[in-house]
């Protein structure tokens, strides 16, 4: 579904992200993990279309996707979170999921605020996606008012708005607690198990050995391992990389 070849991405002399090639076949969810500053959120960015490479390519379900705006990449199927989540602070929790609509142009967004007979399907989709993700209660809540760790939930809830095929979520488990944590994997494997492919950059390895079925590991830019959840924890370049010698 998603096939990144050789991918060089520099900043001057950085080389946040240097040859790098990975697959994500469909139905899967792949784990992507590294040390700060390994070349992880760089490598979203080059994929979803918010940086350019300057080397290799990225093809999407069949299509080369490196030169395209992300608008159109999102458009295709692939929606990607952000490590740090901001929402739209001063619209509601509500009216949050609601810009990330089927039919996002600035009329029918108006529209949803005027909250019509039209548009009641959606709402009810994001009032279910809500109830989903525990923010229910919320929903007339400003976003400015939110939590660090639910502004991340909100995100990854208004990206389901956007019905992707494959999500890319840049540290979801970031700041939320063990028992949110929980309750966030069963809705990873739940859209999974709907359908939706995931590539899930996070550093807590337990979770990421949970839920990945593969798990691709970058250091200073580089890939350095992969493998199964298993093999990847005994991978002896990984030990040392994460907890040295
Ligand atoms: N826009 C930029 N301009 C210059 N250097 C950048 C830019 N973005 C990233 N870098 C550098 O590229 C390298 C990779 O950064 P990146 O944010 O991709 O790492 P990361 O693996 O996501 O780290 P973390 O786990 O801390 O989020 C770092 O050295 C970083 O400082
Ligand atoms: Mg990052």
């Amino acid at each position: 579904m998603l096939t990144v070849t050789n991918v060089d991405k520099f900043y001057g002399g950085v080389k946040a992200v240097e040859n790098v090639s990975l697959e994500v076949n469909k139905g899967k969810i792949i784990g992507l993990i590294g040390t700060n500053g390994a070349g992880k959120t760089t490598l979203f960015n080059v994929i979803s279309g918010f940086d350019k490479l300057d080397r290799g390519s990225v093809n999407f379900d069949g299509q080369e996707i490196s030169n395209l705006l992300p608008s159109k990449i999102a458009n295709l199927g692939m929606i990607r979170t952000f490590q740090t989540a901001t929402g739209f602070p001063r619209l509601t929790v509500l009216e949050n999921l609601l810009v990330f609509s089927e039919n996002n142009n600035f009329e029918f967004y108006k529209n949803f605020l005027n909250k019509n007979e039209q548009n009641k399907e959606q709402i009810e989709k994001a009032e279910n996606l809500l109830k989903k993700f525990g923010l229910f209660e919320k929903k007339n809540q400003w976003v400015v008012d939110l939590s660090a760790p639910e502004l991340k939930i909100l995100e990854f809830a208004r990206a389901i708005m956007g019905n992707p095929q494959i999500m890319l979520l840049d540290e979801p488990a970031a700041g939320v607690n063990p028992a949110l944590l929980e309750q966030l994997m069963e809705i990873i494997q739940e859209l999974n198990g709907e359908g939706i492919t995931f590539l899930i950059v996070d550093h807590n390895l337990r979770f990421i050995c949970d839920i990945s079925d593969f798990i691709y590991v970058m250091n200073d830019g580089k890939l350095i391992a992969q493998g199964k959840p298993d093999e990847i924890v005994n991978n002896e370049l990984v030990i040392e990389t994460y907890i040295g010698k």
